[in-house]
């Protein structure tokens, strides 16, 4: 959802600005720009303007970065104060003059914009009527002009100019703003969108996310809504709220390295995600159980005996593949805990009228902890009285204020746009989740939640085994890398693994994918498979109380000319005589095998995309954390 970053130091900014922008381009990469101060005019590049002393220079480009940097380049122009932007359009086409930064009439006022500037229409006409001209299609163009009018208004003042700027605005917004009057200093603010600030010896810096910050520092703040930061070349930074006083906001630590953060040798980020996945799930499961208490330890949670055993019904609400992880876990928290669970895509759940009481508990998931949608539905709940856990991987993030408790999957950063590590480790921690309820609530004896337990522990083992011999899951894709469309069908968590089986296909290979529980094709989605092009069906067939079942409905499939591959359970040698394809993954109890069933499922999307040619970390119009509606 674009992604912005920003430096004032003492050395280079460019490069800052061009790696940090590289490694948010997961935000959004339809086009990209950096603005610059310059003591004196030092490039021909367009948008440049002089005046007295410094100006400012402005590079941007349509398409990915790589084509910024090559501009860049060729441009000459360098500086020690600038900012820029990576971008993901929503107002006006991708294209160069879309692109950010934009300026304001004189040129000497740049901005870059990550969200949507709601009202900007009615500030547009206002400002065109006093004689402002507009050279973009942007909502963040008006940004620049009220800048600029409020910098006249406020005699000079910068920051003043800025904090009013900020009061006419409504919408998400982060903001980094840049005037050439000022040459050392950048404004950053943020409303509903995320930002990250930090310093070093070199200088101040800011961006949307710590991947552009990681090489520079590993300690970071984040600023309240509407809260500005001042940044100073010398590594200062001024804070205020949005009243005008200063404040001294917290400092994080971030965890992960910057090694983490790279692709360490992996042709891609999404291979060497998938390949974290054993130890992201060892990471997430670890010193959960007390062999002492021979019980489950959830001490985040706040909620005492007789609040979890108040709890009458449990909303979940997410978005993407969040929202599988969260199909997932009802089942898992319904037949273990037995408490009537919901899961409700974001969007629908914030302007629903979701039957919402005291005794009710929200666990709402988010990779980024930055989804808009989700966030919303978050503040809805807790309004109306909901006990809220946020299920996040990125700590600091904005969930983990907006929550009560907040539950840390441990998957570190993850890059590629389509989510696989924070998946699994969504899916392990609501496993246990729902262990621990039941436990709670009496439905499970200690002995009981020990014996799964221990088998959760063998899941890091059993995802290192699938992944040490993909060529059965290659040979299946390579036969289906052609087809139009294709179908997933699985019963009980097995249909829920083949919905982000489905999703993930269709993110990053185009291929059209519906996934379908496998009693329900007969009733419509059957009529899609077209013996002539052997229609794919994926089949999730591992051990279960259904599997009978679904071997009925791959044979339905087969006799009407699909091609199956199916995913069953090591030893299963019926299953070879109805399928093209078998990929076997070794055998778990039911409620687990999500977690291994899904992992040749993303392989299997991974080798179709590289087969059909798609750049599988940066699919088409997907952006990683979707921080507008
Ligand atoms: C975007 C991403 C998806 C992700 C969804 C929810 O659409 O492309 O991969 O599942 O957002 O993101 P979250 O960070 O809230 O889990």
């Amino acid at each position: 959802m674009c992604g912005i970053v920003a430096f004032t130091g003492t050395a280079d900014a460019r490069s800052f600005l061009l790696a940090g922008l590289a490694r948010l381009e997961y935000r959004g990469y339809d086009s990209a720009g950096i603005a610059l101060v310059q003591p004196q005019a030092a490039s021909q590049e367009a948008g440049s303007a002089g005046g007295t002393g410094a100006v400012l220079e402005v590079v941007r480009r349509k398409g990915k970065v790589a084509s910024l940097v090559e501009a860049v380049e060729k441009s000459g122009v360098a500086g020690t104060c600038g900012i820029g932007h990576t971008r993901w359009a929503t107002h006006g086409v991708p294209s160069e003059e879309n692109a950010h930064p934009h300026c304001d009439c004189s040129g000497r006022i740049a901005v870059v914009h990550n969200g949507i500037i709601e009202n900007y229409a009615h500030l547009k006409v206002e400002l065109i009527e006093k004689g402002h001209v507009f050279a973009s299609q942007t909502d963040t163009e008006v940004v620049a002009h009220l800048v600029e009018e409020n910098y006249e208004a406020h005699a000079g003042d910068f920051t003043e100019a800025v904090r009013a700027t900020v009061a006419q605005l409504s919408g998400s917004f982060a903001l980094a703003i840049l005037h050439a009057n000022h040459p050392d200093t950048i404004i950053v603010t943020r409303n509903d969108s995320p930002l990250v600030i930090g310093s070093y010896e070199g200088g101040a810096i800011a961006a949307s996310d710590t991947p552009a910050l990681i090489d520079k520092t590993r300690e970071i703040s984040y600023i309240r809504d509407r809260d500005l930061a001042v940044l100073h070349s010398d590594g200062s930074i001024e804070f205020f709220d949005p009243a005008g006083e200063p404040f001294t906001p917290a400092i994080y630590h971030i965890e992960w390295s910057l090694e983490q953060a790279e692709k360490g040798g992996y042709p891609d980020f999404m291979l060497k995600e998938i390949s974290e996945q054993p130890r992201v799930i060892r990471d997430t499961i670890a010193n959960r159980f007390d062999r002492k208490t021979c019980a489950l330890q959830f001490d985040e949670l706040p909620l005492t005996d007789e609040e979890l055993a108040d709890i009458d019904r449990i909303y979940v609400v997410a978005c993407g593949t969040s929202y599988h992880a969260g199909l997932i876990g009802k089942d898992l928290i319904e037949n273990w805990a037995r408490i009537p669970v919901e899961v409700d895509v974001a969007s629908e759940f914030r302007y629903g009228n979701p039957i919402i009481s005291t005794n009710t508990l929200v666990i709402a998931i988010s990779q980024s902890g930055e989804t808009a949608d989700t966030l919303e539905a978050v503040r809805l709940a807790r309004r109306a009285g909901a006990h809220v856990i946020a299920l996040t991987n990125v700590m600091g993030s904005r969930i983990t204020q907006e929550a009560q408790t907040v539950l840390n999957i441990k998957a570190n950063i993850e890059i590629a746009v389509a989510a696989t590590k924070s998946f699994l480790a969504q899916v392990a921690l609501l496993t246990l989740l729902g262990l621990y309820l039941a436990q709670e609530r009496l439905l499970l004896t200690g002995a009981q939640v020990r014996e799964i337990y221990g088998e959760m522990k063998q899941l890091p083992g059993q995802i290192e085994q699938i992944l040490s011999d993909t060529a059965a899951i290659e040979a299946a894709a390579d036969a289906c890398a052609e087809a139009q469309t294709a179908l997933f069908i699985g019963r009980g968590v097995g249909a829920t693994t083949c919905y982000e089986g489905a999703l993930k296909l269709k993110e990053i290979s185009y291929l059209h994918a519906e996934a379908f529980s496998a009693g329900e094709i007969k009733h419509g989605p059957i009529a899609l498979i077209d013996p002539d092009a052997a229609t794919p069906v994926v089949a999730v067939a591992t051990q279960s109380s259904t599997r009978d079942k679904m071997l009925a409905n791959i044979e339905e499939m087969k006799a009407r000319g699909a091609r199956i591959v199916a995913v069953a359970t090591e030893g299963d040698e019926r299953i070879r005589e109805l399928a093209d394809h078998v990929i076997y993954i070794p055998p778990t109890r039911e409620c687990l095998s999500p977690i291994t069933a899904s992992v040749p499922l993303q392989l299997f999307a991974r080798f179709i995309a590289l087969a059909r040619g798609c750049d599988v970390d940066q699919p088409r119009n997907l952006a990683k954390s979707v921080t507008v509606e």
